[in-house]
């Protein structure tokens, strides 16, 4: 089955970075919010991107309004019906995500594939909540999305090959590298990434280093493009911790516990670049 179309439900961070690339690669890409603000926030932030992008010279301003001509908002789930592929990036919310997937199944045609963004909900439970559980699977991006090659293909016990193969390729059509992993709380990078980034907060919190120290050395002595802080403010405290709280409920192991200073910063406000201030200020 050849993928043309695509949908996208939730503009933000990760929802406008997954229209980002789909709609630079060339596919005609609607994007789904729950309502116009959001919509228009998602949108505009993504078309000043591109522009930022032009302005830079990284990329030429046909290419950028033919991105921008692919791209189509919408508020409602229904105008999702012409999709091949619906990807979903809402929420982290288990009873919403499976909501939703047993919606699209009533909209979508039936040949289409029903994907989720989630980092932290299982796939299977999304799966089960469809008459198609074959054809749903998850499609696990990185932060920030255009620039980080991975995907994560994210197969069910219910899955079927001719969907993983069919959501591969077009994994590689948007130029990204696809990975496959099974639906088990965090997949393959975040069951390797947040218990160090948790360890890192420990060793702070104990006292061994400053900040800056730690970061330099993970940097500079394993040759990570950026520090455990400064990737922990990058993907916000908020996600880390809630990943966090997920793996530890499923796994119960206490290398998965969020230490008290995390869920500190997070009772506080300070969650990253998006709030301005996490580990340092912005
Ligand atoms: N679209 C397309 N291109 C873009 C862009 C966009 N939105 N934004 C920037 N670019 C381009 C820039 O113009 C630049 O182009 P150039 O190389 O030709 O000049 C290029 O991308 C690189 O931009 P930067 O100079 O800003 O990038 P850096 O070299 O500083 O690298 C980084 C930034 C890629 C973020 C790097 O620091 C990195 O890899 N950090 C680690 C990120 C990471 O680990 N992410 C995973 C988080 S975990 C996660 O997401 C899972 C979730 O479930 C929690």
């Amino acid at each position: 089955m050849a993928i043309k179309q695509i949908g996208v439900i939730g503009c933000g961070l990760m929802g406008a970075g997954i229209a980002q690339v789909a709609a630079q690669a060339g596919f005609p890409t609607i994007v789904v919010e729950a309502n116009d603000a959001l919509l228009e926030r998602g949108l505009g932030g993504l078309r000043s991107t591109l522009d930022g992008l032009v302005a830079r010279g990284k990329l030429d301003n046909r290419a950028k309004e033919e991105t921008v001509a692919r791209l189509t908002g919408s508020t409602r789930l229904d105008d999702l019906a012409g999709t091949d592929l619906v990807i979903e990036a809402i929420t982290e919310n288990q009873p919403l995500k499976n909501e939703t997937f047993a919606r699209l199944d009533r909209i979508c045609a039936p040949h289409a594939l029903l994907a989720s963004n989630t980092s932290s909900c299982n796939v299977t439970g999304m799966a089960a909540a469809t008459r198609r559980p074959q054809q749903v699977l998850g499609l696990h991006f990185f932060n920030p999305v255009p620039l980080m090659k991975l995907v994560e293909v994210v197969r069910t016990i219910l899955t079927d090959d001719a969907s993983v193969a069919t959501a591969t390729e077009w994994v590689r059509a948007i130029g990204k590298v696809p990975v496959q992993t099974k639906d088990s709380t965090a997949f393959i990078v975040n069951r390797l990434l947040v218990p160090y980034l948790l360890d890192a907060i420990r060793l702070y919190e104990g006292g061994l280093a400053s900040l800056e120290d730690i970061d330099q050395a993970m940097k500079l002595g394993c040759g990570y493009p950026m520090g455990p802080f400064t990737l922990l403010d990058l993907v916000g405290l908020d996600t880390t911790m809630f990943v966090a709280e997920v793996m530890f409920e499923e796994f119960r192991e206490p290398r998965y516990a969020p230490p008290p200073l995390l869920k500190r910063m997070v009772m506080a406000g300070h969650l990253g670049r998006k709030t301005g201030r996490g580990f340092y200020r912005y």
